[in-house]
Parts: C-alpha cells; sequence; structure tokens
C-alpha cells in the first residue's frame, strides 16, 4: 500500500457514503485522540443503574480511555461523580472497581477525601494551604428513569428530549425501580469502534449467534418479521405494553441533544423472554400483566444501549480502553422486590447474553485483525447494517465538530 498523506478532513471527506471506514479510523493515533476529544469526552455514558449506589458512601469507578470517574451517592444522597485524579500530583486516589466507603485516602501520599469529594486531610502541607480549593473535580452526572450517566465534559448535550420522550417507555418496565442483580465486563481487543459498529448490526446474527437467532426476529427480514410482529402488536395493549416508536438516534438527535431510540420486536413462537427454554427468567416488569413475545430496544447517546424483556433488562455500554482494546460492560436487571434462589437465578438470567457476548468478543478481534491488513479495504454495507452506517456517519460528523 502508499503512504496515505491525507489529512483527516481530507479522510473524512473521502468517505464513501454506505460504505465501512477507511483503516486509519482504526489505527491512526490522531484520529483516535481527535475521538476522545471530540466523541467519547463530549457524551454521555451509561454508568451503571441507581441501585448500585443505595446507601451514601457506596460508590462504583467507570474507567472510560484515559479517563477514571468515582461515581458515588453524596452524604446529601445524591448521587455524584467526580474525576479519580488526585489533587495533589495526580495519582488515582480509588483503585477498587466498587464499594462502600466514608473517606477516599490516596494511595501515593495519603490525601483524603470525603464522600462529597472535599479534601479533608493533606500532611504537612504548608499553613497558608487552603483544603477548600483542592477537592476532587467534579463531573457531569444525571439520571434518566434510574439509569446513571455520566459526561466528561463540563458541557454535555442536553438531555432534555431523552427524558421527555422515553419517560413513557421507560415506566411501562418501571426500570426507575429495578435492581441491578448481575455485571460483567468483557475486554475486547479490538478498536472500540469495531465493537459498537457490531452491536448495531444482526447480519452476522445468523452466522455467530445460533442462541441469538433462534429467540431473536431482529435477523429475519422484514417480511418474515412481519406476522410475528403483528401478533406481538396484537397482544401488547392486553398485556399493558404501550406500542411507541422513537427515532431520534445519532444523526437524527435534536440538535444539542444527546440522541435516543426505542422500539420493540417480536421474539420467535415459543420464547417468551430471552432464555434458555423461552420461559420467564424473573417475575414481569412493572405494571406488565403477561408476555406479549417481545423485547425493547432503547439507545441512550452513541455508546449505550439496554434490551428489555418482560422479565428483565440487560444495558450494554462499550466504551474505548486504547486505540486497539475495547471493552463492553454489561449489566443484568430484575425487579427490586424479585428474590434470587425464588424469582430468578442469575446464571439462567445471564445465559444468552453472556454466550452471545463470548461469541462478538471473537468476531470483533478477528475483524480488528483483518482491519489492520494491507489489503483491507471498507466494503459494502449490506441492507441489514442501516444502524451501523448511520452510526459511523455520525462519528464523522463529532470529529469535524469543533
Ligand atoms: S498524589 Fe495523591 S496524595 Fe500525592
Ligand atoms: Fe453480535
Amino acid at each position: 500500500m502508499h503512504e496515505d498523506n491525507r489529512t483527516i478532513d481530507e479522510l473524512i471527506a473521502s468517505h464513501r457514503p454506505g460504505y465501512a471506514l477507511d483503516q486509519r479510523f482504526y489505527t491512526d493515533p490522531d484520529i483516535y485522540k481527535l475521538e476522545i476529544d471530540r466523541v467519547v469526552s463530549r457524551n454521555w455514558i451509561l454508568a451503571g443503574h441507581q441501585s448500585e449506589l443505595p446507601e451514601p458512601g457506596d460508590f462504583k469507578v467507570l474507567n472510560v480511555a484515559n479517563e477514571s470517574a468515582i461515581i458515588i451517592r453524596g452524604s446529601d444522597g445524591d448521587v455524584k461523580a467526580f474525576a479519580n485524579v488526585c489533587r495533589h500530583r495526580g495519582s488515582l486516589v480509588c483503585l477498587e472497581s466498587q464499594g462502600s466507603t466514608r473517606r477516599f485516602t490516596c494511595p501515593y501520599h495519603g490525601w483524603m477525601y470525603d464522600i462529597d469529594g472535599n479534601l479533608t486531610a493533606a500532611r504537612s502541607m504548608p499553613e497558608d494551604f487552603d483544603k477548600s480549593e483542592y477537592g476532587l473535580n467534579k463531573l457531569s452526572i444525571d439520571t434518566i428513569n434510574g439509569l446513571v450517566l455520566v459526561c466528561f465534559s463540563d458541557d454535555p448535550p442536553s438531555l432534555d428530549g431523552a427524558k421527555r420522550d422515553l419517560a413513557e417507555p421507560m415506566s411501562i418496565f418501571d426500570i426507575e425501580s429495578l435492581k441491578l442483580v448481575a455485571h460483567k465486563e468483557y475486554a475486547i481487543p479490538a478498536n472500540w469502534k469495531l465493537s459498537i459498529e457490531n452491536y448495531q448490526e444482526c447480519y452476522h446474527c445468523a452466522t455467530a449467534h445460533p442462541e441469538y437467532a433462534q429467540r431473536h426476529t431482529l435477523m429475519v427480514d422484514r417480511r418474515k418479521r412481519g406476522p410475528l410482529q403483528d401478533k406481538m402488536l396484537g397482544k401488547m395493549d392486553a398485556c399493558g405494553i404501550r406500542n411507541i416508536e422513537i427515532d431520534r438516534i445519532d444523526k437524527n438527535a435534536p440538535p444539542g441533544e444527546m440522541g435516543y431510540g426505542y422500539s420493540r420486536t417480536a421474539l420467535f413462537d415459543g420464547f417468551l423472554t430471552g432464555s434458555k427454554d423461552g420461559k420467564p427468567v424473573a417475575p414481569l416488569l412493572g405494571d406488565i400483566k403477561d408476555y406479549d413475545g417481545g423485547a425493547s430496544d432503547f439507545v441512550f447517546g452513541a455508546f449505550s444501549f439496554l434490551l428489555v424483556y418482560s422479565d428483565h433488562a440487560v444495558a450494554y455500554v462499550f466504551t474505548p480502553v486504547d486505540i486497539g482494546n475495547c471493552k463492553c460492560d454489561i449489566y443484568w436487571l430484575v425487579r427490586a422486590d424479585a428474590e434470587e434462589g425464588k424469582d430468578y437465578e442469575v446464571d439462567e438470567l445471564t445465559w444468552l447474553w453472556d454466550v452471545t457476548t463470548e461469541a462478538d468478543k471473537t468476531i470483533i478481534a478477528n475483524n480488528f485483525k483483518g482491519v489492520l491488513s494491507r489489503y483491507y479495504k471498507p466494503g459494502p454495507f449490506s441492507g441489514m447494517e442501516s444502524a451501523e452506517k448511520m452510526w459511523t456517519e455520525w462519528i464523522l460528523q463529532e470529529l469535524q465538530r469543533d
């Protein structure tokens, strides 16, 4: 291959609509840096559910590329986020991934911070040292029906539209009062965009995910899905599930706002939920009266997705680690009053998306290996990759936003 001297702007301008991205979008450190600055740091990332942090002092850490956030329920009962960076010389302050604490002690020289981010102790500092000026840096944080979102920018996109328009579908499943019962982090040796591109298309489902493909009709074409979709729509009313469709995703987002979406798709006959045998794996969510044989897809911004069956919900968050590595965090949620061992078993609940994500890990890693080759050339998207096409175009748009 000849040397590519195109600038990033030239590279973006030469992108062929309907085709995959040029190799340099997966390998060029300058593009990766630009993505972190203009896409990853400027947008909301799902950090979990408020049920993970029931009491003041309960915390978890969210790591994204070079950033680390401490998400904690403060002394006033509100969930807050702080940069996990000591104000002395910059060490990570909290090395645990989650827990409950009354204070954080920096492991380097022992500066101490309370659960509201205030610096409370710093040994041997001069008399006139003003601790009040050295609290942990606050990050943008908000919640949508109990889902916690964090942004590594002081000027994040507005969540008004998402809060307003998703309120109704989220209330059907009472997302706000769910409880998180399992979380797993999957390390994927690939550029982060490949993992989100993969999540957004089901062209690969028939070949890579036999378990998923037996349950979800998303992988069959509209003509074949039609009768099953109609059957689900016919049942929804009696089940207490309203028929809503929202597409303000990516380039369809209102100006200055985070993109969002909602839709519900039929499962195959015999499957009430995403379980091994098709039978329920937890009690019905919210005020749902019966199984309609469907599953809902919520989209929150560019990195976060929520799949809601009638009896449980699964959230997926894809974030970069470095240019050639990313991770997928998966969270499983059930209704708050469900009891483990009686109403649900974690193994049954997590089975489908654990096998599916393990398979995705492999295909995404193989995709990245091929993309690194001198023989890689962007190929055309199929008709089943329209969401991925939209997402890649949104990425290119955001990279040019100053
Ligand atoms: S870097 Fe934290 S106390 Fe020195
Ligand atoms: Fe997949």
